[in-house]
């Protein structure tokens, strides 16, 4: 079923346009041009809403933290599963707990569900596998379409959550009252416009090939990012340690200065996700930081960032412009390719990377 790729996560990173269309169109309606109204769904009274789930997804919560506060002015606490169950957490009159899982069978994430169950704090959960543990216990499911997740690596599940939370949180903003019907015009409009551009940030694989050998001969790389960006960058360098084995950290690109810029010396890589918008200058002098300290810097942004960072980075990695808002989902197929290409390139088992399995069913 791989078909002509040689891999089951090249296939499923090339999925993408698809099954990010298809879970935008389950979220959106394409002709009112509105978020669809989701029964059961009602966050206007939510005082917090606590996001719980593992690795991958709980970046996405990261990302979608951004989003809520942005879009419906709603308090988000995000936290691992294996953390949050073990910590005697408080719960809040008006708490409301989303979760967020591929399979749907992660045992701290489940465990995590129970726990919120058990202090009566009403359960969603976003589920990739709708056959699953977590669909049957949660009081509410919110599917994403991606369609089965073979690669041990996730990648179009991962897309697939941050579509449907943009989603989510443009619902909460509209019953709320935080965004008005022109902002959520635009919102439905990106989101349906998504397909069409991720298939264009695919595009970017050629350029990405040639960074692969350069990565593949260090042994640290280093990816920053502010905002949305900074979980993003966790995410960037969670997908390099998995298939390529090298050690990659992601960091919050203002906190370079308290500690992990010791790291930078001549010929170190540093990938920065640097897209225009009003935290570019901030960005552009970290690239400089690193830069004079001898890193080699990759960027990944827009055109009008790469016209504006020529001659300060070793590389530019392109993506389409889109609404800012959503444009993690742009990044993070540029940071998947780089972790796939970096593998092939040194010949790892790229579906089936040593130590992981697919799903963590047990803690
Ligand atoms: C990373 C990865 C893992 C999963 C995590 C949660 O590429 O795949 O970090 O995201 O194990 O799994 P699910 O989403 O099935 O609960």
């Amino acid at each position: 079923e791989k078909g002509n790729y040689r891999h089951f996560m090249q296939k499923e990173i090339f999925d993408q346009p698809d099954v990010i269309g298809r879970t935008a169109s389950h979220y959106v309606d394409p002709v009112a041009n509105v978020i669809r109204t989701i029964e059961g769904v009602d966050l206007s009274e939510t005082d917090r809403l606590l996001i719980v789930a593992c690795g991958t997804a709980a970046f996405a919560g990261q990302v979608a933290r951004y989003w809520f506060a942005e879009l419906a002015g709603l308090a988000c606490e995000v936290e691992i599963a294996s953390e949050f169950r073990y910590r005697a957490p408080t719960f809040l009159k008006g708490d409301r707990a989303l979760f967020i899982s591929q399979s749907g069978e992660t045992a701290d994430t489940l465990e995590a569900m129970r726990l919120c169950a058990e202090h009566r704090v009403p359960s969603m959960a976003l589920i990739n596998t709708v056959h699953s543990t977590m669909a049957r216990e949660a009081d509410l499911v919110l599917p994403t379409l991606a369609g089965p997740e073979i690669g041990v690596a996730s990648t179009k599940a991962f897309t697939c959550q941050l579509t449907a939370l943009a989603c989510l949180a443009a619902l909460a903003g509209r019953q709320r009252g935080r965004i008005g019907a022109a902002r959520e015009r635009e919102i439905v409009e990106a989101l349906l416009g998504m397909p069409a551009r991720v298939s264009k940030a695919l595009d970017c694989e050629a350029e990405i090939v040639k960074l692969a050998p350069e990565l593949a001969e260090h042994r640290t790389v280093l990816y920053l990012g502010r905002g949305p960006d900074f979980p993003m960058a966790l995410e960037a360098a969670l997908k390099l340690k998995e298939i390529s084995y090298i050690h990659a950290e992601g960091y919050a690109a203002g906190e370079l200065k308290h500690g992990p810029i010791a790291l930078v010396e001549e010929g170190v890589p540093v990938i920065v996700l640097a897209p225009s918008g009003p935290q570019f200058e901030k960005t552009r002098s970290s690239i400089q930081q690193v830069r004079s300290r001898g890193a080699r810097v990759t960027g990944i942004t827009d055109a009008s960032g790469a016209q504006a960072l020529q001659g300060e980075l070793s590389q530019a990695i392109v993506i389409p412009d889109s609404d800012p808002l959503i444009r993690p989902i742009l990044e993070a197929v540029a940071v998947q390719l780089i972790a796939y290409h970096v593998a092939v390139y040194k010949g790892t088992d790229v579906d089936q990377p040593r130590n992981l399995a697919k799903s963590v069913t047990v803690e």
